[in-house]
């Protein structure tokens, strides 16, 4: 690692399960989700500079500087310590924008940790997951990766025991979908008529413990999928061809626009893959496996995904 500069990788995530309530009084819907780290990666490398500058490259498209949400992480711990925002962060992004994986609030949690080390602040996690939730819902889960029961707004993170290896193929759209909107567009949904929810974690947690994919399939749900699909009907295409090419079951991560598709084993999502890409239905596919560890530090030898 060069003297002055933190390199942080931080993984994307996919839900297995999103239930959204109602909308709090903030704004917010309360949620019940069960956050799923995989291996595709953002990777931070945080310098000292003049100011705060943030550019981003393997993806147009990014916000620069304080407007970016690595930024805004920058600018609070500078706030918080009482020192300058002295700071360059370069982010090589992997994590589709407007993608449904929380790739700005990945970027956001590499930020805070790769600043933190960079200024020698010492910060228990439960500091840093305190500041994780002022940047964002899913900025906290970030952090801590693996699989973890989300509440709250998403913020209040509980992980989950179950350590089985997943394999997903994920189908990246050629658009995003911005949050708000989706969420939105399921309110729409719900005051013009029933709109099916999904039930409790109970079941896709045993699943989850159990390790049985073909089980964990059979649960796996998402209440804004309905919302994402009305935004952008050609999704209801890309969830069909999952379960026509093979997978156990087929998701929209989050609020879309990727598709993420459950395989039996890491060459069955090869396969599946290479079919889903031979359909020329999305943009990208990327063959996946979870869980991912969360944010960290890495050295600049380390060889990682
Ligand atoms: O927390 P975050 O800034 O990522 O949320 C972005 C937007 O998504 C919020 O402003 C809100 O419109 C919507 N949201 C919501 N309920 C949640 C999380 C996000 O309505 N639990």
């Amino acid at each position: 690692m060069t003297p002055g500069s933190v390199r942080v990788r931080v993984p994307a995530k996919i839900n297995l399960h999103l239930g959204v309530g109602e909308v709090r009084p903030d704004g917010f819907h309360e949620l019940v989700t069960v956050f799923h780290a995989v291996d595709l990666y953002d990777k931070l490398t945080v310098a000292n500079g003049k100011g705060l500058r943030v550019r981003t490259v393997g993806i147009a498209g990014a916000p620069a500087d304080g407007d970016n949400l690595a930024g805004r992480a920058a600018l609070l711990l500078a706030a918080h310590a009482g020192i300058p925002c002295d700071v360059r962060i370069e982010i090589v992004k992997t994590i589709p924008i407007a993608g449904g994986m929380a790739g700005g609030s990945a970027d956001a949690a590499a930020a805070l940790l790769g600043c933190a080390q960079l200024w020698n602040l010492e910060l228990t996690r439960a500091e840093l997951a305190g500041f994780a939730a002022e940047l964002g819902s899913d900025v906290p889960f970030a952090l801590t990766g693996g699989t973890a029961v989300g509440t709250g707004r998403g913020e209040l993170i509980a992980p989950v025991l179950g350590k089985h290896p997943l394999h997903w193929v994920l189908a990246i759209s050629d658009g995003g979908l911005s949050t708000p909107a989706v969420f939105a567009e399921l309110d729409r949904l719900r005051a013009a008529g029933d709109v099916p929810r999904v039930g409790g974690v109970t079941a896709l947690l045993a699943a989850l413990v159990s390790g049985d994919p073909g089980l964990l399939a059979s649960h796996l749900g998402n209440d804004m999928q309905a919302a994402a699909v009305s935004l952008q009907p050609h999704l209801r295409r890309v969830l069909f061809a999952g379960t026509q090419e093979g997978a156990l079951a087929s998701i929209v991560s989050g609020s879309g626009p990727t598709v993420a598709m459950l395989c039996r084993s890491a060459e069955h999502a090869a396969e599946v893959g290479i079919n889903i890409a031979g359909l020329g239905i999305c943009k990208s596919v990327r063959v996946v496996s979870g869980p991912a560890p969360g944010a960290r530090i890495i050295s600049d030898n380390e060889k990682s995904a």
